[in-house]
């Protein structure tokens, strides 16, 4: 099966394939080809070029982009969209006052989500993720990483990766899972926090292991969840099962969970919308990828990550949406790109950076994924006809995605 796609106005992001990730002033930097064709054979970017030297022959398909703009698929490197309803409620209890804190000490918060989902059968939850799926794919993402975190038992947490691991299967799109057993602690362990991170190091991540259902494993280090000791803990016995981190640190507070993260070479810490100058420190001296999530900054109404400052700082940065019930109910990685943008001073070209290549980094998947480069997946974004990619972030409500292909099949 071949496509070949014509007169594209710009193809972004083309890249030389030992173009892992980019880092400070670097991000300013979106090679773009004008005029340009793309094959794809068999699910993969066979080749590119100007069009005045358009491939001859016979293609299954020619898709004509006429004034359309051509971009790699968003890599979304955090997510936890498997997940059993909704939190409409405290959205609504927020805007009557109480705080994210507030209604987490009351038992709401992830204890809610977990609550929820323990009562879910797999199947249900799977067609309730599944539907999310589907949602984010059409807006661009062909590459997502999945969480646990709203099970908090080792069977829910394993029904969780299951759902996960079959959404891997069933759809074309790219799925990388992640442990996070240590999201919260469940109510059964309200002042036995240490037998938790017992049963998480001792029983959750060898089940876990032995079934194949991780890549990644995550702590959630914050204050009145996990403390850097526990996180240190945690970590140390995942990585006896071969599992790096991506962790969740500084969304409130600066503990130390950068300094941890990175002693554990950590793939991504993730947040950070609370920073020091002794974490940027730490992040100059480590291959760890910092992740912002702006949506969940918008949703909550938190600092947002300075993005900005992290990048001048020299360092790498990549954006994902953080999709959850809780803190940032949306999966649209072009709202997050927009977002970069106008709550973080990134410019297009940092922010289509930070959701793409960088993004791939974040997830373990550079060799594939993240940029125009032969033999990576025809992972692919055809924009409607826009002015130029300065306009996908600008006009921040519309949706300005024509189609979308993923793993060569256009969806
Ligand atoms: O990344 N901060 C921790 N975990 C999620 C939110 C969890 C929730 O509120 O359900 C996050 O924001
Ligand atoms: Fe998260």
């Amino acid at each position: 099966m071949n496509v070949l796609l014509t007169n594209i106005k710009q193809l972004l992001q083309v890249r030389d394939s030992r173009v892992t990730n980019l880092k400070g002033a670097a991000m300013k930097e979106l090679p773009t080809l004008e005029n340009a064709w793309l094959l794809i054979e068999n699910g993969v970017i066979h080749n590119y070029g100007d069009m005045v030297a358009t491939p001859t022959g016979s293609f299954d398909k020619t898709i004509d982009c006429s004034g359309k703009i051509v971009l790699p698929s968003w890599c979304d490197s955090h997510t936890h969209i498997v997940f059993a309803g909704n939190r409409e409620q405290e959205f609504v209890d927020r805007i009557n006052g109480l705080s994210y804190q507030e209604i987490a000490e009351k038992g709401g918060g992830i204890l809610n989500s977990a609550r929820k989902l323990q009562e879910t059968g797999e199947d249900d939850l799977y067609m309730q993720s599944a539907k999310r799926l589907e949602e984010v794919m059409k807006l661009g993402t062909g590459a997502i990483e999945i969480k646990s975190g709203y099970g908090l038992t080792k069977e829910a947490e394993m029904k969780m990766l299951r759902v996960a691991k079959r959404l891997d299967k069933a759809y074309p799109v790219t799925v990388k899972t992640t442990f996070l057993g240590a999201h919260a602690v469940p109510e059964k362990f309200k002042d036995k926090k240490e037998d938790y991170i017992q049963l998480i190091c001792d029983e959750m991540l060898p089940a876990v292991s032995a079934e194949g259902l991780a890549d990644y494993v995550d702590v959630f280090c914050e204050d009145g969840y996990f403390s850097v000791e526990d996180t240190d803990k945690i970590l140390t016995a995942a990585n006896k099962y071969g599992l790096v981190p991506k962790i969740h640190v500084n969304q409130f507070n600066s503990i130390g969970g950068v300094s941890v993260g990175v002693k554990h070479k950590a793939l991504t810490v993730d947040h950070l919308e609370i920073v020091s100058d002794d974490d940027i420190r730490e992040l100059q001296h480590s291959e760890t990828m910092p992740v912002a999530l702006p949506a969940c900054s918008f949703f909550l109404g938190i600092p947002y990550t300075p993005g900005r400052a992290l990048i001048d700082a020299g360092l790498p940065l990549a954006i994902a949406t953080d999709y959850n019930p809780g803190s940032s109910p949306t999966g649209n990685m072009n709202f997050v790109v927009a977002a970069a943008c106008i709550k973080m001073n990134l410019t297009p070209e940092e922010a289509i950076n930070a959701a793409t290549v960088n993004a791939a980094y974040a997830m373990g998947l550079s060799k594939t994924h993240g940029s125009i480069t032969k033999g990576k997946k025809a992972n692919l974004i055809i924009t409607k006809e826009i002015p130029s990619y300065g306009f996908l972030p600008y006009s921040f409500g519309s949706n300005c995605i024509d189609s979308v292909i993923c793993n060569g099949e256009l969806l």
